[in-house]
């Protein structure tokens, strides 16, 4: 029998969580986008499947982001010590587009970064800063706070009522309502995405190609699944089959039981289903204006955290971990565009993620001769996967090296190569969009 002991060392080699952190490998700056977690079809789906509304946020999936900001306390407060152990403000900034599955799923995954502090059930000192200085929820007013107590308790009190009232919306998540121009992480702000996108995601000639491929090997089980004559479902094009592909991922996710025996050929096309229309949706300005912006500001922040570190400037203070809590239209495009070498994937499940990490090494950041940008590094990771580049890749064969991972500069490079400059992203946004001529060349014989 295993002791509890050696399941507790097991575990923690499994987690790759030793106690002392290396000095060659520190965490400076993480950059998150995040979909959210698993949600009711977008679609109205026939009752008693979903206990929410169509495109609501369920009780599972609001679960999973929990359970990320669980492993993400692992991670960046225990392993790495990036972030403070109780919530500093002045460390997260955090924004989501404003859909209410993208909101809740955004604080759920704060409660499990920084869940209730145990038998002291109170607001802590950066809980209460952030709510006194407006960045987070303005305090309530209490009735009967008893004047005549001693300031001590009266402060305690307060704290513990405070905890009770304003404790779950403890970490700010900002979101911009109405669209807007300077929002980088919602894509409606910007024009020339916006056009695009609403006509190529509703127009099912972008997409004839891949029904013509598709739908001849699902519709036999597609039309068992929804008791339809054949013919129902040969007259169905590849975006209705993307809505009941949609309908069918989240259905599974909830347990529910299977609608009709599909092969394992059948959820490939299923799950697939996402990544081609999201792919598809974007042209190629659309997809690199939507990367640029998203990735723009946490970039920049990412080079200050560095800048901080080499001046020796850098405080407990600063911003280090910037969440981007969005959809699987923004994770599945910026992965496009980034080009990962040979790296294939089905689909971005609910809960995803794609997480830049800085890392930099302190033992050549106090050696003089070596210190300078190239003590830091950038990784790149999908759900975990990480993702190589041959930018980063060809300057350190350059170098003489064989190593994959990126150098900080080599990974700015490999932006630079893509991303419309920040002075061009307005002028770009406001361009005028022009439908493509026809795209019916089919996903799956171009890849
Ligand atoms: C699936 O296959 C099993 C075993 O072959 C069969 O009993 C069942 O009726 C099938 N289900 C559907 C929905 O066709
Ligand atoms: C960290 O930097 C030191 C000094 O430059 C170097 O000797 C060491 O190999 C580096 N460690 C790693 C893991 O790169």
């Amino acid at each position: 029998m295993i002791s509890r002991t050696s399941l507790l060392v097991l575990s923690a080699l499994f987690l790759g969580l030793s106690s002392a952190q290396s000095p060659d490998d520190q965490l400076g700056f993480v950059f998150q986008m995040v979909r959210h977690g698993a949600r009711a079809p977008l679609k109205p789906q026939p009752p008693n499947v979903f206990k929410v509304a169509g495109g609501c946020l369920t009780a599972s999936g609001m679960r999973q982001r929990f359970l990320l900001g669980a492993y993400h306390r692992e991670k960046y407060i225990e392993k790495y010590g990036l972030l403070d152990d109780t919530f500093n403000p002045n460390q997260i900034y955090s924004q989501a587009t404003d859909v209410h599955r993208v909101l809740q799923s955004t604080y759920s995954e704060f409660q499990g970064l920084y869940p209730p502090t145990g038998d002291e059930f109170a607001l802590s000192d950066g809980e209460l800063s952030s709510l006194s200085s407006d960045k987070g929820m303005p305090p309530m007013k209490i009735r009967n706070s008893d004047a005549h107590k001693e300031a001590a308790a009266e402060d305690k009190q307060n704290r513990q009522l405070r905890a009770v009232i304003d404790g779950y919306t403890m970490i700010p998540v900002f979101s911009y309502l109405p669209n807007s121009i300077y929002d980088d992480v919602n894509q409606k702000g910007c024009y020339y995405v916006d056009q695009c996108i609403q006509n190529q995601i509703t127009d099912p000639k972008y997409y004839a190609g891949e029904g013509r491929e598709v739908l001849p090997i699902v519709g036999y089980h597609l039309a068992q699944a929804y008791r339809w004559p054949q013919s129902k479902v040969q007259g169905m094009n590849y975006l209705d089959f993307y809505l009941l592909a949609d309908a069918l991922v989240a259905e599974k996710f909830e347990g529910s039981p299977e609608r009709a025996n599909f092969s394992g050929e059948d959820w490939f096309y299923i799950r697939n289903a996402q990544k081609v229309v999201l792919i598809k949706s974007f042209d190629t300005l659309a997809r690199k204006l939507l990367a640029s912006r998203n990735f723009d500001a946490p970039m920049k922040q990412m080079g200050k955290k560095i800048d901080q570190l080499l001046g020796g400037t850098e405080s407990r203070d600063s911003l280090r971990y910037i969440l981007q809590s969005e959809h699987d239209t923004h994770l599945i495009n910026a992965v496009q565009w980034l080009q990962p070498l040979s790296y294939d994937y089905v689909d971005m499940p609910f809960s995803s993620e794609l997480v830049m990490e800085l890392h930099y090494n302190q033992t050549c950041l106090n050696t003089p001769q070596d210190k300078g940008l190239s003590c830091f590094t950038v990784e790149a990771l999908n759900n975990n996967i990480p993702l190589q580049f041959d930018t980063c890749i060809t300057a350190n064969k350059g170098r003489g090296s064989t190593s994959t991972t990126c150098l900080f500069e080599d990974f700015v490079a490999h932006l630079d190569k893509r991303k419309v400059q920040t002075q061009n992203i307005f002028t770009q946004c406001q361009s005028a969009y022009d439908p493509y001529p026809m795209m019916a060349e089919s996903f799956f014989l171009r890849d």
